[in-house]
């Protein structure tokens, strides 16, 4: 999914039209409106069964995975474990993650060192992990386990192949050896209160419904928000509305909603039709992969004009606002989160000062999916 072709052919499938099939993997969604639509109709379109993701994730997790669950049981556990990322939590995890992390990467700017923003992102979502997981890292090797940590979650996303409908046992095994790895830090945690374990028990989750959200978490969480950042960084650089950003602070939102727009870290998601329907005008047939691309529906011409260019300015219309983060039932449940995250870093590096990328930045290129180094420092008078 993360290789530059694969992107190529997205924006390809977009220029083709709103519903378009391809042979042998499924029905492509390129339209907001369609997609919208689609992730609404929980009735027609299910998150479990044959070719769907969720396939991926009872071969991993289990059954009820949380996310290969649908309707009814779904809305329940949802219902349980309510808003996950309360403003009170966010406050924790401003105190106890990301103010010592951004406390550091300052220090570092301010001291005129480059800094690759790629390895940090991870160092800090991986401290993020073990915050979640209640798991307190040994002295002396906090930043090994941080990465330690992020590794695994990295691992076990890249089992998920768009082309693959089922993993092969062996693959499945790997994976699964990797998720109970995660959970056994988690059983090992001394689960303070404040951790999202805590939390979740304290909603009377069972054991399995813990590990199964707290799986989803690292699952779906681990890479959006390490692969949006460092981009949404070069972007701001390289169209000099970094600049522009500091001067007016209050478009920091905008500035936020406009690169996920562009970026869409979560590029698409999977359904397969559980009764034949006709939305906007499209028909689906009962059993087929449908492939919701959010990557094109945040492309939408019709919703967002010249939709490659990059305005931090750019007004979102309710027709596409925050698609990227998917729509109804299955909304993201780390929506909160991984916006709190985004907007500290970015006020973090608006203070260090005006920065620079060392090195060619390739941000202009929105089809390059995730950077493997972004180094920035304080701009040299
Ligand atoms: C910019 C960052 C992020 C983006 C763009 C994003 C995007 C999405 C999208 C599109 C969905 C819906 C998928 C579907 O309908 O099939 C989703 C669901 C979800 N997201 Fe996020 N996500 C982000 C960050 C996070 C973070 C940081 C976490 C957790 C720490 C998280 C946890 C989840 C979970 C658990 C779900 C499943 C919700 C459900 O099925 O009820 N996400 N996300």
């Amino acid at each position: 999914m993360s290789h530059p072709i694969v992107f190529v052919l997205i924006e390809m499938l977009r220029r083709i039209g709103a519903v378009v099939r391809v042979p042998g993997l499924g029905v492509f969604v390129n339209d907001a409106l369609v997609a919208r639509a689609v992730l609404a109709d929980e009735e027609d379109f299910s998150k479990s069964g044959p070719g769907s993701a969720g396939v991926f994730y009872e071969q991993v997790m289990g059954r009820r995975a949380f996310l290969n669950m649908d309707g009814a049981e779904h809305l329940a556990l949802r219902k349980r474990i309510g808003d996950l990322f309360t403003p009170a939590y966010l406050k924790v995890v401003a105190h106890d993650v990301l103010a010592p992390s951004l406390g550091e990467l300052e220090r570092r700017l301010d001291a005129g060192e480059t800094v690759d923003l790629v390895p940090f992102i991870h160092l800090l979502t991986g401290r993020m992990m073990c915050h979640e997981l209640g798991f307190s890292p040994p002295a002396g090797h906090e930043d090994r386990t941080y990465h330690e940590l992020y590794g695994l979650g990295e691992r076990l996303i890249s089992s998920l192949k768009l082309t693959s409908r089922r993993l092969a046992p062996a693959e499945a095994d790997r994976a699964r050896q990797t998720f109970d790895e995660l959970m056994g830090i988690a059983r090992r945690g001394t689960s303070p209160e404040n951790s999202m374990v805590a939390r979740l028990r304290s909603a009377e989750l069972d054991t399995n419904e813990v590990e199964a959200v707290l799986g989803s978490l690292f699952l779906v969480g681990t890479q959006t928000v390490s692969t949006a950042l460092p981009r949404i960084v070069a972007l701001l650089l390289d169209t000099h509305q970094m600049g522009r950003l500091r001067e007016e602070p209050q478009l920091m939102q905008q500035a936020i909603d406009e690169a996920l727009r562009l970026i869409v870290p979560s590029p698409l998601t999977l359904r397969r039709v559980s009764k034949s329907v006709v939305l906007a005008g499209h028909r689906f047939h009962e059993g087929e992969r449908v492939i919701v691309l959010m990557y094109n529906a945040a492309k939408d011409h019709h919703v967002f004009p010249s939709p490659l260019f990059f305005d931090i300015e750019r007004h979102h219309p309710p027709a596409g606002r925050h698609i990227w983060f998917g729509v109804g039932q299955h909304f993201c449940l780390g929506f909160s989160l991984a916006q709190f995250e985004i907007r500290w870093v970015l006020e973090a590096l608006l203070r260090a000062g005006e920065l620079e990328i060392v090195g060619r930045s390739a941000a202009r290129n929105v089809l390059l999916p995730a950077y493997r180094s972004l180094r920035v420092r304080r701009k040299v008078a």
